[in-house]
């Protein structure tokens, strides 16, 4: 089996960690690094990384995410936020990351101008910031989630959570971020679950 589809395959939500086991400080540094490489709309890059380590502030998580068993035995725990202010157009921090391309100033201010009218017609109409960013923090998701695969490193995606929960626990400046995901990483405590999906001609169309 090619390297890829073996990781795929052996990605799944894993729900039972074992809690004797902890990733290699290599190997979750080479995860966050699948995350920070992600692509992202414009390549604002809008997402931080909240990585969950006492196992006080552990505890008080657990009890925001459903009291998900995974928040307190997985290795690693990291909590996915989603810039929002820092996104929106005109911001300095917009500039910022659209300068570090060196373009010649009339095409930084084109880029500039697309991006706020992108905004305008087709962000701003079918959802907030919030969600916009949250969208592409699941892409940094996918990549760390598939990434730890590659290493023999097991993941649970996270929804299962109180936003204002999460927030209130990590103390995040609701100015600034919303919490858009929580993903935990360690290593699988028996067999994995089977996998569910429907049949591929089920969801492929060609026109
Ligand atoms: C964004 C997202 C949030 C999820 N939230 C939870 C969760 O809170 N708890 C949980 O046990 N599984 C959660 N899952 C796991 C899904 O239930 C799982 O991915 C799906 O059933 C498919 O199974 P598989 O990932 O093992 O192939 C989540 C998955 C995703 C993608």
């Amino acid at each position: 089996m090619q390297p890829f589809m073996q990781a795929m395959t052996f990605r799944h939500a894993c729900k039972k960690f074992d809690p004797q086991r902890k990733i290699p400080a290599a190997d979750f540094q080479q995860i966050l690094e699948f995350g920070r490489l992600s692509p992202s709309s414009f390549g604002m890059e809008h997402w931080r990384f909240v990585v969950v380590q006492t196992p006080e502030l552990r505890e008080k998580l657990r009890a925001v995410c459903w009291n998900q068993p995974q928040i307190a035995d997985s290795s690693h725990v990291v909590v996915i936020l989603a810039k929002t202010a820092a996104v929106e157009p005109g911001s300095a921090y917009v500039k910022q990351l659209f300068g570090r391309r060196n373009l010649p100033q009339e095409a930084e201010e084109a880029y500039l101008a697309k991006y706020a009218a992108h905004n305008d017609s087709e962000i701003a109409p079918y959802m907030n910031t919030f969600a916009w960013a949250s969208k592409q923090c699941y892409l940094a998701l996918a990549n760390m989630m598939t990434g730890a695969a590659s290493l023999g490193i097991d993941s649970c995606p996270i929804e299962g959570f109180s936003k204002h929960g999460v927030e209130d626990v990590l103390g995040v400046d609701a100015s600034q971020y919303g919490v858009a995901v929580v993903v935990t990483f360690g290593y699988r405590a028996g067999e994995q679950t089977p996998r569910l999906r429907q049949p591929l001609e089920d969801m492929v169309e060609y026109r």
